[in-house]
């Protein structure tokens, strides 16, 4: 199988597979407990139709929003993932790069592993950084200067990784950072030896955010201990406010779920949320994203900007979420596959699919601008027409 073979999500998800040990593949694959919130995050997509417009002149499609201040040439955006380098060589670089050359919007993890200095010189488009709130204070002060001081436009706090989700399959495989693994693991990464080479051929594994603070040689870390141990639990409404008056910039929060909660993210004054279960990898048995966005997005009663992700394969899926007023949607597994599969040419084919899959989209729903779609072009399974 080939790049040119994959048309889509589940086409790139198999070149991965075939590529990557399968430590490495089960931990960006997997979700929490019985996976059954990462399941529900795309199956909740087929339980909504979409409702298309006709005769409406689509020959000019615009698929620009604009989102936490920033302008981008389409309704999606790389959000921040950990650990690329150990998924394709080229990590965030490809990523960033690959982003940049569509026009949209990236993010950097806590847990990346090129320098958000670095990768900030790589694009032009808007960059988000991804912030885990840490027990060691003078971490989470020195990385927001570090973000400002680089340029970064966008902050991103996670809250929904207070402590770890129970990953099985990481468990099976004893996956850990730096690598340590279970001899089952050891036994996988020996039946992938061009991974194996191009891995070690490249520069040491790092942590750029985090080794300064961060002994990550002297022990191996699962990211469920990571989140557990290092993670500041006691974390609360008080210390997001004060984040935001720190970060003085569009500030917004990763792994909302309950209308409430976005309420008393618009009174803290974030510019934006994100709807988000982190994929089905924190808490099993949460609702889906796009079962939960008309929810918040009345709550919120468009006074910041809603963001959703979870589970988008598709351009209709899009389509489907900002129908419901989303600014834009966060992909995750949707380009990391393609990263596993052939570095910055699969997050660029994955991109362009994704973008033409949205400009077709538009075109049948009698949509040229993503202003025109709103409720009206949905229904909802076992709802009645709407009067
Ligand atoms: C994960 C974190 C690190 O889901 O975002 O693995």
């Amino acid at each position: 199988m080939r790049l040119t073979d994959c048309h889509n999500f589940h086409d790139f998800r198999r070149l991965a597979k075939s590529r990557l040990p399968g430590p490495i593949f089960n931990y960006i694959d997997g979700g929490a407990d019985d996976e059954v919130t990462y399941r529900r995050n795309t199956s909740s997509f087929e339980e909504c139709d979409l409702v298309p417009g006709v005769l409406r002149g689509v020959s000019d499609i615009d698929t620009s929003v604009t989102v936490l201040g920033q302008t981008l040439s389409l309704p999606v955006y790389c959000s921040p993932t950990a650990l690329q380098r150990l998924f394709h060589h080229q990590g965030e670089r490809a990523v960033a790069a690959a982003a940049g050359k569509v026009g949209t919007m990236f993010g950097v993890s806590s847990l990346g592993t090129v320098s958000l200095e670095e990768v900030r010189k790589i694009s032009d488009g808007p960059q988000v950084y991804q912030f885990y709130f840490h027990k060691d204070r003078s971490l989470n002060a020195e990385m927001m200067a570090r973000a400002k001081s680089a340029g970064v436009e966008v902050m991103m706090l996670t809250v929904d990784s207070i402590t770890g989700g129970n990953r099985e399959r990481d468990k099976r495989t004893g996956f850990a950072i730096p690598f340590r693994l279970n001899l089952a693991g050891i036994t996988q990464f020996a039946a992938k030896p061009a991974w194996a080479i191009n891995y070690l051929t490249h520069e040491p594994f790092r942590l750029p955010q985090l080794d300064r603070h961060v002994d990550m040689g002297s022990s191996a870390l699962s990211i469920s201990r990571y989140f557990t141990e290092m993670l500041e639990d006691s974390m609360n409404w008080d210390d997001v406010a004060e984040m935001v008056r720190l970060w003085d910039g569009p500030f917004c929060l990763k792994g909302i779920m309950s209308p409430d909660d976005a309420k008393r993210a618009v009174e803290v004054g974030c510019s934006g949320i994100v709807v988000s279960n982190h994929g089905g990898r924190q808490l099993d048995g949460s609702r889906a994203s796009f079962d939960q966005l008309a929810e918040i997005i009345g709550a919120v009663g468009g006074r910041i900007d809603v963001m959703m992700d979870g589970g988008v394969q598709r351009g209709s899926h899009v389509l489907k979420a900002l129908s419901l007023g989303a600014k834009a949607v966060g992909l995750g597994r949707y380009y990391l596959f393609p990263l596993a599969a052939a570095g910055q040419a699969g997050v660029d084919r994955a991109l362009e699919l994704m973008r033409l899959e949205i400009v077709r989209g538009m075109r049948l729903m009698g949509a040229k601008s993503i202003r025109e779609l709103s409720p009206k072009n949905l229904r909802f399974r076992g709802c009645g027409p709407r009067v």
